[in-house]
């Protein structure tokens, strides 16, 4: 029971927290799939609560008729029909400019910007838009594969890669419970430079989610050195390449799981780390491990695990669960809108 309700506070004070960051300075955030009821609905929960201004792209016939029919109240939501819009030459004509040296033609360009996914992402190139949300509808390969075409990694880094904000009901952990988990979702077999470059941007990351400085724990199932296997090797070649690359970060490598978080076990197997035992980001060395540990860490804990959302983008474009609520929604446009924010310092 104890859990239970620490759980729901843990969770629930992080996101409020994201939600009143979101509104203290409105940016302005493009729902593609504006012909979804539950981005309706959560454009409504966003104008209501004054977490962003929202832009839906779709139909506005359509969109007019969801609105009643969930109840939802759009006012000061903006509503473009982007297939109609006098912006639609110039959302191709920039899709073509960005492709072409892939052999897209403008004809193809002009197909790919009919479908919302493209077009809200390239008005978040053009800064028609501060960042995105999508993934209701649309898969996570396509709402990443269009994120990365459109928007493109941010400058100095190469990888575009994911995190979930991981809250668990013990507070020892983490930040109040809070910590990073990165990549769950997109890097499915990282080299160590890949993973160098997970490790900064989760960096970053945890900065923005959950407003303290980072302490990175590079993972493995080797700690220090009492394993040796060139996976492990891989882990100790990323810590390396963040710590030339960020001298100032706390980080630590390679690390087991017991020895990041728990400081008894720290003692033991990493003495002298400032990182072991108070780990508040977790960096896993591969896709297999990530995801299947967040979903154990999830289901164990009754912890919630918040995200994909990606990181190491040049602007914040972010994807849901086709299992989504309008509330999941409107926490998305949240979460994208303090990434805003933060990228805009
Ligand atoms: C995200 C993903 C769809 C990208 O797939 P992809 O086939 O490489 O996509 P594309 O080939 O269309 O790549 C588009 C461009 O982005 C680049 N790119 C691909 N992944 C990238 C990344 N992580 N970071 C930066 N750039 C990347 C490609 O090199 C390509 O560049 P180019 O067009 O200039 O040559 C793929 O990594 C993926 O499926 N990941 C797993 C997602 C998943 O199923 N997760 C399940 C758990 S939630």
């Amino acid at each position: 029971m104890i859990n239970v309700y620490c759980k729901i506070t843990n969770e629930i004070m992080i996101l409020q927290n994201i939600r009143e960051r979101a509104s203290r300075d409105l940016c302005r955030i493009v729902l593609p799939e504006g012909e979804d009821a539950r981005t309706v609905q959560a454009a409504g929960i966003c104008a209501n609560e004054k977490i962003a201004r929202v832009t839906l792209l779709g139909r506005e016939e359509v969109i007019r008729q969801l609105a009643k029919e969930t109840n939802s109240n759009l006012n000061g939501v903006e509503i473009l029909n982007h297939r109609t819009s006098d912006n639609f030459e110039k959302i191709a004509r920039l899709y073509h400019e960005l492709r072409r040296s892939k052999g897209v033609t403008l004809e193809e360009a002009e197909q790919v910007a009919k479908d919302s996914l493209f077009y809200g992402n390239l008005m978040v190139h053009l800064g028609e838009a501060d960042g995105s949300v999508a993934g209701a509808i649309n898969s996570t390969a396509n709402v990443v594969r269009s994120a990365l075409q459109c928007v493109g990694a941010r400058e100095g880094l190469k990888t575009v890669s994911s995190f979930f904000l991981m809250v668990v009901p013990d507070p020892k952990f983490g930040h109040n419970g809070g910590m990073i988990y990165a990549d769950c979702g997109v890097v499915i077999n990282p080299n160590s430079a890949q993973l160098a470059e997970i490790a900064i941007a989760s960096a970053d990351s945890c900065r923005t989610m959950l407003g303290v400085e980072p302490k990175v724990a590079m993972l493995s199932f080797s700690t220090k050195g009492s394993a040796k296997h060139e996976m492990a090797d891989k882990v100790i070649e990323a810590t390396k390449i963040v710590k030339v690359r960020m001298p100032e970060l706390e980080v630590d490598g390679e690390l087991q799981a017991d020895a990041a978080l728990v400081p008894a076990v720290a003692r033991k197997k990493a003495e002298g780390s400032n990182v072991a035992g108070h780990a508040n980001v977790l960096i896993f060395p591969d896709l297999n491990s990530g995801n299947i540990a967040y979903k154990l860490s999830e289901r164990l804990t009754g912890g919630t695990a918040i995200g994909p959302i990606l990181q190491g983008l040049d602007k914040p474009c972010n994807d849901l669960s086709r299992g989504c609520t309008a509330e999941d929604i409107a926490n998305a446009v949240a979460i994208t809108a303090v990434q805003s924010q933060a990228r805009r310092r």
